[in-house]
C-alpha cells in the first residue's frame, strides 16, 4: 500500500485571498493558508490516514510543541482506539549549526510492534524527522509513517520526506497554527508569514 496514495497531492501555497485580521496585522506581512482551508485540508489528511490504518491500532508520536494545534484537530476525526504520547525535541538552530537534536520529553509507550504514525507540524531541513524516525526505529514498531502540516522542500538538507503532507509553502518563515517565533504566534487560527521587523533586520530565524 502506497501510503499517501488516496490523498491528493499538496498544492503549493503561495497566498490567500483572505485579509490578515487587523488584530495581527502589526506583525504579520501575508495570511497563507486561512483557517477553513486548513480545515478542510486536515479533515481529507484524517480520513484517508483512517483508511490506510483500517482495522490496525494506532498509536500517534506528536512532536511538541508545534504539533497542539493540528493534532487536536487530526486525531479528532479519527473514529477508532488509538493511543497517543507525545515527545519534545529541540534543535539548537540558533546556538550550533550541527543540528543536533535535544530530548525535552521522552515517549512513555513502548512502540514494538505498533503502528505508528509521527506528527510534526512542518517538514524544513528534514533533521528533527529524520532523527527522531531513527529514534523511534530502534523500537522495531510494526510500520512508522509521517505526517506533517506544512513542507518545505526548499529548506531540505536529508532525504527525509513525509508520508502525509498537508500544503507545500515557500521558503520563508512561518507562524500561527501551532508554529512559533520565539514561543508566540502559536494560537493564530491560520498560517501567516512573519514581517521582518519581528525578528530584526539581519537576524531572520
Ligand atoms: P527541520 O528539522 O529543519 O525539518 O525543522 C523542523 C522544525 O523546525 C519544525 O518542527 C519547527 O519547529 C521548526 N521550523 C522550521 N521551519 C519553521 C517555520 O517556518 N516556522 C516555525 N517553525 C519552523
Ligand atoms: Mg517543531
Amino acid at each position: 500500500m502506497n501510503p499517501s496514495s488516496r490523498l491528493s497531492p499538496p498544492v503549493l501555497v503561495s497566498r490567500s485571498r483572505a485579509r490578515v485580521p487587523a488584530a495581527y496585522s502589526d506583525d504579520i506581512e501575508q495570511l497563507l493558508i486561512s483557517a477553513p482551508r486548513i480545515r478542510s485540508r486536515v479533515t481529507e489528511m484524517a480520513r484517508v490516514i483512517a483508511e490506510d490504518y483500517h482495522g490496525k491500532r494506532l498509536v500517534v508520536v506528536a512532536l511538541l510543541n508545534g504539533t497542539i494545534l493540528f493534532l487536536a484537530y487530526l486525531i479528532r476525526h479519527f473514529e477508532f482506539p488509538l493511543s497517543m504520547d507525545l515527545i519534545g525535541v529541540s534543535s539548537y538552530r540558533g546556538g550550533t549549526s550541527s543540528g543536533e537534536l535535544e530530548y525535552t520529553k521522552r515517549l512513555k509507550l513502548d512502540l514494538r510492534d505498533q503502528h505508528v504514525l509521527v506528527v510534526d507540524d512542518i517538514l524544513d531541513t528534514g533533521k528533527t524527522l529524520c532523527a527522531v524516525k531513527a529514534e523511534l526505529a530502534r523500537q522495531h514498531p510494526a510500520s512508522l509513517r509521517t505526517c506533517v502540516l506544512l513542507d518545505k522542500p526548499d529548506g531540505r538538507k536529508t532525504d527525509c520526506e513525509a508520508d502525509y503532507v498537508g500544503f507545500i509553502v515557500p521558503h520563508l518563515f512561518v507562524v500561527g497554527y501551532g508554529l512559533d517565533y520565539d514561543e508566540r504566534y502559536r494560537n493564530l487560527p491560520f498560517v501567516g508569514v512573519l514581517r521582518p521587523h519581528v525578528y530584526g533586520p539581519g537576524s531572520a530565524p
